[in-house]
């Protein structure tokens, strides 16, 4: 009866209001922040490959279990997009309370941002587009490789860059992450005042400064490393398929070792 009473007037039983919004608000916070951190340190992997093709493959070993395992388990790669998978997910449900329901309140919404000519509520709107854009771009990536991680490497990565054409869809989906992360982080630091201290006016000021200079730099990396995959993908469409081999192991600090040493 309760959830009733709640599911209709908002209210509890004893007319006090609802928490579950704001309980809501909190989960689509903690799933935005962890995905925006994620980003950072997988932008940092994938860009492995500008360090060399070796050390790229090193990392990708790495996360298949090198430091335990004898033989590559890419299995372990595909647990950790499934759990990436399923908070994208439920971040993206979440975020669908936002979204306007009907054009009569996309209206009203696109007018306030013109009427304010506030930079926060635009900042909204690309967070909204960029937002349903990877309902779309970011499954189709996810589901790839969850189901392809035994196809992750200098060749197999660049392979489906260039022949298996992902190069569009990671230029569109590069955008898309950079500028709804780097502005989810902006805002939840402004939302939950992190770094207000004494002065929270002078405090978002320098916290729009650090979004943008963020933005730029990931964007940066990331179409450096795209074009990188697609420079390899390119000399190596002849070979597609062929896996790389490294040419010298790398050797890797001690406290990734198991026995023996080397990876
Ligand atoms: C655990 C989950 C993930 C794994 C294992 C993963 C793995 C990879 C790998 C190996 C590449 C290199 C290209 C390739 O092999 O196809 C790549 C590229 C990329 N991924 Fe992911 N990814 C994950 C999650 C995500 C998510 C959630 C997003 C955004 C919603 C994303 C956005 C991108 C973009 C934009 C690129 C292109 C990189 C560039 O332009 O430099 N990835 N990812």
């Amino acid at each position: 009866m309760s959830n009733i009473i709640e599911g209709y007037l908002g209210v509890t039983p004893d007319t006090r209001k609802s928490r579950l919004p704001a309980r809501l608000d909190w989960w689509q916070s903690a799933t935005g922040l962890f995905l925006g951190l994620f980003m950072w340190g997988h932008m940092f992997f994938v860009s492995t490959i500008l360090i060399s093709k070796d050390f790229m493959y090193q990392v990708t070993r790495f996360f298949e279990g090198s430091f335990i395992f004898d033989e590559p388990k890419p299995i372990l790669v595909s647990m950790i997009v499934f759990i990436v998978f399923a908070i994208f997910i439920v971040h993206a449900a979440l975020a669908l309370r936002k979204f306007p329901t009907n054009y009569r309140q996309y209206k009203i919404m696109k007018t306030h941002t013109v009427v304010l000519n506030h930079d926060d509520t635009k900042l909204w709107f690309v967070q909204a587009y960029t937002g349903f854009a990877m309902f779309f771009l970011g499954s189709i990536h996810l589901y790839t490789v969850m189901t392809q991680a035994d196809k992750i490497g200098p060749y197999a990565s660049a392979d489906r860059v260039v022949s298996d054409w992902m190069w569009p869809l990671y230029i569109l989906l590069l955008l898309a992450v950079e500028l709804h992360g780097s502005i989810g982080l902006y805002r939840l630091a402004v939302k939950w005042g992190w770094f207000d201290g004494k002065n929270p006016k002078a405090a978002r000021k320098r916290l729009k400064k650090i979004k943008w200079a963020v933005t730029v730099f990931f964007l940066t990396l990331g179409f450096v490393t795209l074009a990188a995959y697609i420079k390899i993908g390119i000399e190596h469409k002849d070979n597609y398929g062929e896996r790389y081999h490294p040419s010298k192991i790398v050797k890797m600090p001690s406290c990734c070792l198991h026995q023996g040493g080397v990876v």
